[in-house]
Parts: structure tokens; C-alpha cells; sequence
């Protein structure tokens, strides 16, 4: 709607000033019966080399004479303008005759993004710092696909390095099959505590974790079998936890994948081509990395890149983080062809992601038949942070994240029974799931992806303002509005809007697809919590402030069940690409 007035005012500005695609911003004005809009002339004053005062003289002049505008005034600088309510009705309708297509809008079909996310290692618990990644992830892959994106999504999860062998050997002096099936993450962790405390009086497990090691590259049956068994277990002891967020990738490749050594393939992903022998092989080749006397290989960047340079292959043949992430891009390039990867990892892989993105970028790997290139982006999350106190893996005592998920039902479960005290014990159980859970889930989601969050129950579990539950409740009141009516909704109406309530209802409506588009190129879910919540507002002032029901006007009333309806799904519908349920009854 905005972008129809901003349209009209650009061929303004042209057809006076020849000046194209002019600088128009709109905004709310400061009171309510000022306009629907405010537009700044100060913008245009450098452009046209004119006084901002004299400019909004002349467009009031014009803008007077369109249709669509009801009224127009000059405040300084600015110009406040009332439009028609013909572009709420006209904009409206054409919401409401296929809101299927109005909530999922074919922006991108036949684009391809992979999304990669979560980076959980096996055999370690998932706490309290995975609310970040993985959620953040799953939010943007929900977001993708309702702009009719194609999307493959991918935990990457860290099954590589001294920690396996180490619980290798562990299991090996003490293992205990039923354990590890029943939990395989607290009890790998358990047996990680372990040894590493065994390890201080017996140096000589450090050099067994080292054999194992060697057994596991030479594909040793027995340690493979093993290695294949921790990382099954653990996936799937992960996903009970994951699955409570409503949050589920499609594969979960390893980074040993990348070392070429079949250990277990999780699901069903093509083989791999290159392994990060070849991959630093061919960048050697290329002369983008630099093979060195002592069998080291580095890369060393371009000056103005600012970059240190990167060690990709050791002396001794073996090869790190780097060159696993490198040969990952280029089995995603070369089996997938994505438009864009998006890599949902902490902030402090920054520097690691620049480097493999500019390496790939030279290797060529990016470059796509149709002339494009594959747009890879690191979307960083902050840190959480705990009030009461800070945690160590090694240690132990980390905030698993199932404990967090337990307290949050059970927090939920004493702020309902402090409403409700009559309620029945299945009701509560369902209620306290389907709010606890899904408070500290929006109220994470609500910041900003950068930022650092400091993990704090009563800022956490509020149903007060901007929160999950007070959204969740809008939605239970205008379905229970729906059912009441309990039919078909007439769209054989007489069109017209009495009250402000409903226009800024269907102005809010209107901004759905561009927050939404707004968010995906920003991969910043916070935009649409913060959509979620002026929605939300806009509709409870309807609902408190004009008649709905008790309308005794048929075709007044309809409009009105029609905006109902249209509110209940949209918001349902955001909730869903935030990977949030709904409850019916509240
Ligand atoms: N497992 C890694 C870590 O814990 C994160 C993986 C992120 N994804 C990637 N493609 N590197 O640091």
C-alpha cells in the first residue's frame, strides 16, 4: 500500500521535476489524525537543490488533484496525507481473495539456498548455547520455503578430531552398550569426564586415543562399526531435544564425510567426489595455496584483504577445520548448484568463514553455468549467557538444553496455576508445553541474531507485552470469535471501512510479504517477531475497541469476521515460520 502512494508521489516528482526514481520515504505521522502518512521533503531538497518547504508546497499542489489522495498538507518540511479508504478496500480485497497465496507468496521459486546450522558435536549434550544456531537456522529454512524457496538444510555436525578418539578408547575400557542407547550424548559426555580425569595418572590413554585414531583411518571394521553406532545414538538423542523446538534438518553430515572415510552415512546424500586431499591438492594446482619444503600447505591472501594467512594442510599430511569447510563447498557446488549458503555459526568463525569463502571464490568453485556466482553468507549469532553462573563441558556441568526445556514447562505450569487454579491436570500438562517452551523460544527469537543474550528467567517468561503467550492469546481470541459465528463468512458485502481499527489492520496486513522478504535477505528472524507483535497490537485494539459480533450491520460485520479471519491465519502462519505451535484453547 505504501509502496502504491510512494509510486504515485515518484511520477509526481517526475512529471515536475525530471528527476527519476526519487527519494521517497514515508512514515507514520507523530499524531493519528495528522494522516496515514508523513513524507519528508528534506530528502529531496539535495536532488532538486530546492528549499524542502517550497518542494512540499509544490507536491501538495499536485497530489491534491489524484483520486487517490483524500488530503494533503504542508507542516514545514513535511507533507501529511490522508488517502482514500478505497486503497484499504481495494487493498484488502485483494488479500482476502487468496490468502493461501497472500501468506505464502511466490517470491523465489527455482532458487536453491542451503542452509547450514546447529554445528552440534557428537557425543556432547546440546545446552544452553544451542538456542542460537539451531533455532535461528530453522527459522530462516521455514521462512525460505514459504517464499517458495528450494531448500536444503544441513546440522554439519563435528564427529572429527582427538575428542572421538578419545571416546574410543574410552568405550573400549568401559563401555556399556545399553548406556549408550539409551542416551548416547550424556553418556559419551559421561564417559569424556572420564577419561579425561583417568588421563592425568595415565598418560599413556593419550597415546592409546592416537592408535585409535590410526585404526579409524585405516578403516578398521570394528572401530568403524563403533564410530558409526556413537554417531547414530547421538543424532538421535539430539533430535529428541530438537524436535521439542520444532526444529529438524534434512541431513546430518558429518565433517569425517569430508575426509573421504565412509564411516557411516546418516541419510540418503550423494557420495563424495572430492575429499580434502584432493580439494587442497587442486587448489595447490591452481596456485591459490602454497605447498611448502616441509609438506605444509598455506594460503596467503592479497594485502588489502586484510586476511592472516591459513595453514590448510599440516606437516604431517593431516589437514583441519579449514580444508573440511573448502571441500564441503565444493560437494554442495558440485552436487547441489545452490543460489546462495547460509552458514547459521557463532560469531567467532568470522575470520574462518571469510577466509574458505574467498578461497573458494578464487578456486572458481562459485562460478554457476548461468554466468552467476553462488552467494555464500556467514549469518553469525551472538552468545548466551547464563545469570547464575558459567558452565565447562569438561567439567560436566554444562545447562543441557532438555533442563532448560524442563524448567521452562514447569515455570509455565506455576504462572498458569496462579491464573487458573480450577484447571484440569491433562489441560494444565498440554498448556504449560504448549506456552513454556514457546515463551523462551520467542523471547530468544525476539533479538537481534547478533547480538549476546543473557539468559534470564523473568525477561524470558513473561506473558506480558511483546512475548509469545500474549500473541498465542490474540490468535485463541479471534478463533473463538470464528467459532462462535460458526459460518461461512459473506465476501457479498457493501465495502466500506467506518474506523481507523480496521484500516491499520489491513495496513499492517499489507506489510506481511515485504517484512517477510525484509527478514530473508537480512536472515534476521527478529523482523518478524516484531511484525508478529504490531499485528497483534493492531487487532486487539480492534477487538477491544469496535463491535464485532454484536454488529448489527450484516455487511459491516462481515468485513469485520473477514479481518478476524484474515489476522487468525496470517499470525498462525508466522508463528509457523518462527517454528512456533498454536494452541486452540488458551
Ligand atoms: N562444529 C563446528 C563448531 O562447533 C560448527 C560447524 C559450523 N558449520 C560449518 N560448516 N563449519 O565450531
Amino acid at each position: 500500500m505504501e509502496q502504491q502512494i510512494v509510486s504515485l508521489i515518484q511520477g509526481l516528482i517526475f512529471n515536475k521535476y525530471q528527476l527519476e526514481n526519487a527519494l521517497v520515504k514515508l512514515s507514520v505521522p507523530p499524531k493519528k489524525n495528522l494522516g496515514d502518512f508523513a513524507m519528508n521533503c528534506a530528502l529531496l531538497a539535495r536532488d532538486l537543490r530546492m528549499n524542502p518547504n517550497i518542494i512540499a508546497e509544490e507536491l501538495v499542489e499536485l497530489l491534491l488533484q489524484e483520486d487517490l489522495i483524500l488530503s494533503a498538507e504542508v507542516s514545514g518540511p513535511y507533507i501529511n496525507i490522508k488517502i482514500s479508504k478505497d486503497i484499504f478496500t481495494e487493498s484488502f480485497k485483494s488479500i482476502y481473495s487468496d490468502l493461501e497465496l497472500f501468506l505464502q507468496p511466490n517470491i523465489w521459486e527455482g532458487t536453491k539456498i542451503i542452509i547450514d546450522y546447529i554445528g552440534a558435536n557428537v557425543g556432547k549434550p546440546l545446552h544452553i548455547g544451542h538456542m542460537c544456531t539451531p533455532n535461528q537456522g530453522q527459522v530462516m529454512i521455514n521462512l525460505y520455503k514459504n517464499l517458495w524457496y528450494d531448500v536444503i538444510s544441513d546440522s554439519h555436525i563435528w564427529d572429527w578430531g582427538i575428542i572421538f578418539w578419545k571416546l574410543l578408547t574410552a568405550y573400549k575400557h568401559w563401555g556399556n552398550k545399553d548406556k549408550l542407547h539409551e542416551n548416547a550424548v550424556d553418556y559419551l559426555l559421561e564417559l569424556y569426564v572420564k577419561i579425561t580425569a583417568e588421563a592425568v595418572d595415565n598418560p599413556s590413554l593419550e597415546q592409546e586415543a592416537r592408535d585409535e585414531f590410526k585404526l579409524l583411518s585405516e578403516w578398521n571394521e570394528d572401530s568403524k562399526k563403533l564410530w558409526a553406532e556413537f554417531t547414530e545414538y547421538s543424532i538421535q538423542a539430539m533430535n529428541v531435544q530438537l524436535a521439542r523446538l520444532n526444529i529438524k534438518p534434512q541431513y546430518n553430515v558429518g565433517e569425517s564425510f569430508y575426509e573421504g572415510l565412509w564411516l557411516a552415512k546418516m541419510e540418503d546424500y550423494p557420495d563424495l567426489q572430492f575429499d580434502m586431499h584432493s580439494i587442497v591438492n587442486e587448489l595447490v594446482e591452481k596456485w591459490i595455496a602454497i605447498k611448502n619444503d616441509d609438506n605444509s600447505v598455506w594460503v596467503i591472501f592479497d594485502d588489502d584483504l586484510k586476511m592472516p594467512s591459513c595453514i590448510l594442510q599440516k606437516r604431517d599430511g593431516t589437514h583441519g577445520y579449514l580444508a573440511s569447510d573448502l571441500a564441503c563447498i565444493k560437494y554442495r557446488m558440485v552436487n547441489w548448484s545452490p543460489d546462495k549458503i547460509i552458514y547459521f555459526v557463532d560469531v567467532r568463525q568470522q575470520l574462518h568463514f571469510r577466509q574458505a569463502f574467498e578461497i573458494a571464490k578464487n578456486a572458481g568453485w562459485l562460478d554457476k553455468d548461468d554466468h552467476k556466482s553462488t552467494q555464500l553468507f556467514h549469518a553469525y549469532n551472538g552468545f548466551v549467557s547464563w545469570k547464575e553462573w558459567a558452565f565447562s563441558t569438561r567439567k560436566g556441568n554444562i545447562i543441557k538444553l532438555g533442563d532448560l526445556l524442563d524448567e521452562a514447562e514447569n515455570r509455565a505450569k506455576a504462572i498458569i496455576l496462579e491464573k487458573r487454579d480450577d484447571i484440569q491436570w491433562d489441560e494444565l500438562n498440554e498448556l504449560s508445553k504448549m506456552i513454556g517452551i514457546w515463551a523462551i523460544k520467542y523471547g530468544y527469537l525476539k533479538k537481534s541474531r547478533d547480538t549476546d543474550v543473557i539468559f534470564d528467567w523473568d525477561e524470558f517468561m513473561t506473558f506480558e507485552g511483546n512475548s509469545g503467550p500474549y500473541i498465542q492469546y490474540a490468535y485463541v481470541r479471534a478463533r473463538r470469535i470464528l467459532e462462535n459465528f460458526g459460518s461461512e463468512i459473506s465476501t457479498e458485502v457493501t465495502w466500506k471501512f467506518e474506523h481507523s481499527e480496521e484500516t491499520d489492520l489491513v495496513r499492517t496486513l499489507w506489510d506481511y510479504k515485504d517484512v517477510l522478504i525484509k527478514s530473508a535477505e537480512m536472515n534476521m528472524p527478529h523482523h518478524i517477531c516484531k511484525y508478529a507483535f504490531e499485528l497483534t497490537k493492531t487487532f486487539n485494539s480492534m477487538y477491544n475497541n469496535i463491535h464485532i459480533l454484536n454488529e448489527e450491520d450484516e455487511s459491516k460485520k462481515m468485513i469485520r469476521l473477514q479481518l478476524v479471519e484474515s489476522f487468525s491465519k496470517t499470525i498462525k502462519e508466522l508463528f509457523a515460520i518462527l517454528g512456533i505451535d498454536m494452541p486452540e484453547k488458551m
